[in-house]
């Protein structure tokens, strides 16, 4: 039989009953301290037909935060809060991982404890505004952080990755994509540093690399995923040679045999033009399963694993929009449209109330 986005997968330990994977979107909606309450479980509840679900980008430590209404993975409160939501993904057959997050320099002292500045691999400014409590504020020169820091935040990934073990995921996501703290580190629009942690495209991966190895070693390479986006302007992100990185990237982290690798194959939230890149390349390079995303819709998901490119497929907004999304795709039927008013914060509105078909 022929194998499409229908069919059932295995990434690492995790057995999903079909390849649709619902990405990770931040939907500003948990309350104070970070604690899944019970709209957030109701939420991810009804998208639990996806093959497998990846969480909401999820803050793992306090230093980590950088928008208002964001849940946390390092306290006690915020594990037993996940807890409820992986129980009731689980009760209906589904899987889920978390995406664990540092934000660096796209956050506001107004967002940090004791108001001090964000940190990033170099003091650079990105263009824009973040998104904070008193509404939209410029972006302040982030402090870069020291070599003798570095420890201190992969031991914040693997306290995170323990925490999610404890919540009930099925694994974790380790977050280097869309222009956050482990992407900053890649790409030498961010990075210019002259350590050992920037410079060649050695040093500039090896950030990503030691968090990736303290996570494998502490919860398991079947249960690790990596997401990445060479070359997604967002957050003001550009690098001279994304091929020359990525390319990298792509071979070392084959060396883990993580359960997946993730990839935004291009530029989204209408950062600007993304530059050139050979996707098919960088593909190839990488001999692990594959989880494709951006503007997939059902052909080209079908395609792309037919073809061999990807293993799975990651929709976002239309799991928005449509918690049933795989039934939908299943059988031709019209997906709702998203309403992008209600994408960040608010209440149960465009949150929980995207009708499900009805046959
Ligand atoms: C509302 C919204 C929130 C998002 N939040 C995240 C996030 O938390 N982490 C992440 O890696 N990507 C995030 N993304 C990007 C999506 O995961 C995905 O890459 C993007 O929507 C493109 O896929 P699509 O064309 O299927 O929607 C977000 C996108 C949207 C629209």
């Amino acid at each position: 039989m022929e194998v499409d986005l229908f069919s059932t997968v295995r990434l690492g330990c995790i057995e999903m009953s079909n390849r649709v994977v619902m990405a990770p979107l931040t939907r500003n909606r948990v309350a104070e301290g970070g604690v899944p309450q019970q709209m957030n479980v109701t939420y991810y509840e009804q998208r639990a037909s996806a093959g497998l679900i990846v969480t909401e980008a999820t803050p793992i430590s306090p230093m980590a935060h950088g928008y208002p209404g964001l849940p946390g993975i390092y306290t006690d409160e915020q594990v037993a809060g996940w807890r409820k939501v992986t129980d009731a993904v689980h009760a209906k057959g589904g899987k889920i991982v978390i995406q664990l997050w540092h934000v660096g320099r796209i956050s506001h002292p107004s967002l940090l404890p004791n108001q001090v500045l964000p940190v990033a691999p170099s003091a650079i400014r990105p263009a824009g505004h973040a998104v904070t409590v008193e509404g939209l504020q410029e972006y302040v020169v982030p402090r870069a952080l020291a070599v003798t820091e570095l420890p201190a935040i992969v031991k914040d990934y693997v306290h995170a990755a323990q925490c999610a073990m404890r919540a009930g995921f099925d694994g974790v996501e380790i977050h280097a994509a869309n222009g956050y703290l482990l992407d900053q580190f890649l790409r030498d629009g961010s990075n210019v540093r002259t350590d050992a942690y920037g410079g060649s495209v050695e040093n500039r991966a090896r950030l990503l690399l030691e968090v990736t190895q303290a996570v494998v070693d502490a919860i398991g390479a079947e249960k690790t995923g990596v997401r990445l986006s060479p070359v997604n302007p967002f957050n003001d992100m550009k690098d001279s040679h994304p091929q020359a990185i990525f390319n990298f990237v792509a071979t070392q982290l084959n060396g883990f045999n993580l359960a997946y690798l993730h990839v935004v194959e291009g530029g989204i939230h209408g950062g600007g033009e993304a530059a050139p890149f050979d996707f098919a390349a960088f593909r190839k390079l990488y001999h692990g399963a594959y989880m494709a995303n951006l503007a997939y819709d059902k052909a080209r998901g079908n395609a792309a694993i037919a073809s061999g490119h990807a293993d799975c497929v990651a929709y976002g907004v239309p799991f928005i929009a449509n918690p049933d999304l795989v039934a939908r795709l299943k059988a031709d039927a019209p997906l709702n449209e998203a309403d992008s008013t209600t994408f960040y914060g608010g209440n149960a509105h465009g949150y929980t109330d995207y009708p499900f078909l009805s046959f």
